[in-house]
């Protein structure tokens, strides 16, 4: 299927996996990219230095373009940005709208540039910036997200700008590849179900815990890091929501102690972070010592195989997926579908439709 999107990233296939934390490493990206689709490899969580041993790690194992995720917030994007230039990475992808600054840089060192947004007006200032195209992803996608569902919202950035959008949030299979190309998108952006396949290094204790759940066991919290998240519901969010301000704060200090020995990083680097998250938002000083630990959190069940102690992002999909693929079989199973499906669709009327 060529769309804009193959045609910007110069993949074989309308799909991408996209980038998360700890979970799109080089192994997963690899085995995407060599799948024919856009992988992301995840850099929120490495220093610049390891940035640049997984870039070239990827690089080892596939001749196909791939792409990095960044945070536009983080103190040192820019200089991650270079890395990327130097490195000759094909694709800039952002968790949150990039500045003008950081699109322009990349352009101009022909890196394609495509931010997730989770908003109409978000994906409006990036397109007005000079972003190449766009991830959308609705309410019901994994990881932080927003309230309104991908039908939604899909249809209203197709809508309101004139680059590619690329369709996120509760993707898994070709009809959703045929019903997102529908609604206008150039193709589908896929993390939970990227994250479920035998390429990914997530522990199997962990996916078994994805693979058994059913969507009603899929929520959005606030208590970890005062932002919508949307992760598998456990004994450890269920603890959050229950506990009351200072329980939170003993909490959130305990966590804070461990994960600062965990993470290498000093308090005032922690109070520094912590600061840099608060501003601006409505959020209680134990959320915010807890979000500057998310990254930990998060390591805690994708690295360490602690479903107990950690966060386990998810999006809807994992209610409905019961199978761990490799990414050659995911990625050839989805477009096999999805032609199938466009064939039933615009094969000769029979009078049933
Ligand atoms: C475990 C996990 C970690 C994630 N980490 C990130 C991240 O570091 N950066 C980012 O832009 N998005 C992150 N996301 C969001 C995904 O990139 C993607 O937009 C989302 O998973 C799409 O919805 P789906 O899960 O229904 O496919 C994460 C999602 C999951 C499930």
């Amino acid at each position: 299927m060529d769309t804009a999107l193959t045609r910007l990233a110069g993949v074989r296939h309308p799909v991408v996996q996209t980038g998360m934390g700890w979970v799109a490493g080089p192994r997963l990206v690899s085995a995407a990219a060599n799948a024919g689709a856009l992988g992301i490899l995840a850099s929120a969580t490495m220093t610049p230095d390891r940035l640049r041993e997984a870039i070239r790690e990827v690089r080892s194992r596939t001749d196909a373009p791939f792409g990095v995720n960044l945070r536009a917030d983080a103190g040192d994007a820019a200089d991650r940005v270079e890395i990327m230039v130097a490195e000759g990475v094909r694709v800039a992808s952002f968790a949150l709208a990039p500045s003008r600054e950081l699109i322009a840089r990349l352009r101009e060192a022909g890196v394609v540039v495509i931010p997730s947004v989770g908003a109409r007006r978000h994906a409006e200032k990036v397109a007005a910036w000079g972003a190449d195209a766009v991830i959308v992803q609705g309410g019901e996608g994994g990881g932080h997200t927003g309230e309104v569902a991908t039908s939604v919202l899909l249809p209203q950035v197709v809508d309101a700008v004139d680059i590619p959008v690329v369709a996120a949030g509760g993707f898994f299979d070709g009809r959703g590849l045929v019903a997102a190309l529908a609604y206008g998108a150039a193709g589908v952006a896929m993390g939970t179900r990227f994250l479920l396949t035998s390429d990914s290094t997530v522990p199997d204790a962990v996916k078994a815990r994805y693979l058994a759940a059913t969507v009603r066991d899929i929520t959005v919290t606030r208590a970890v890091d005062g932002l919508p998240h949307r992760m598998l519901r456990t004994d450890l969010v269920e603890t959050l929501e229950r506990s009351g301000r200072i329980g939170l704060l003993a909490r959130a200090l305990r966590k804070a102690a461990g994960f600062r020995r965990l993470s290498g990083l000093t308090w005032p680097q922690l109070v520094r972070d912590g600061i840099a998250l608060k501003h601006g938002k409505e959020l209680s000083w134990s959320q915010v010592l807890l979000a500057a630990n998310t990254p930990m959190l998060l390591k805690s069940a994708m690295v360490d195989g602690r479903t107990d102690l950690g966060v386990m992002a998810s999006g809807q999909v994992a209610g409905v997926i019961d199978d761990l693929p490799s990414c050659a079989e995911l990625v050839e199973r989805i477009v096999k579908e999805a032609e199938e499906v466009l064939e039933g669709l615009t094969g000769p009327r029979d009078g049933r439709r």
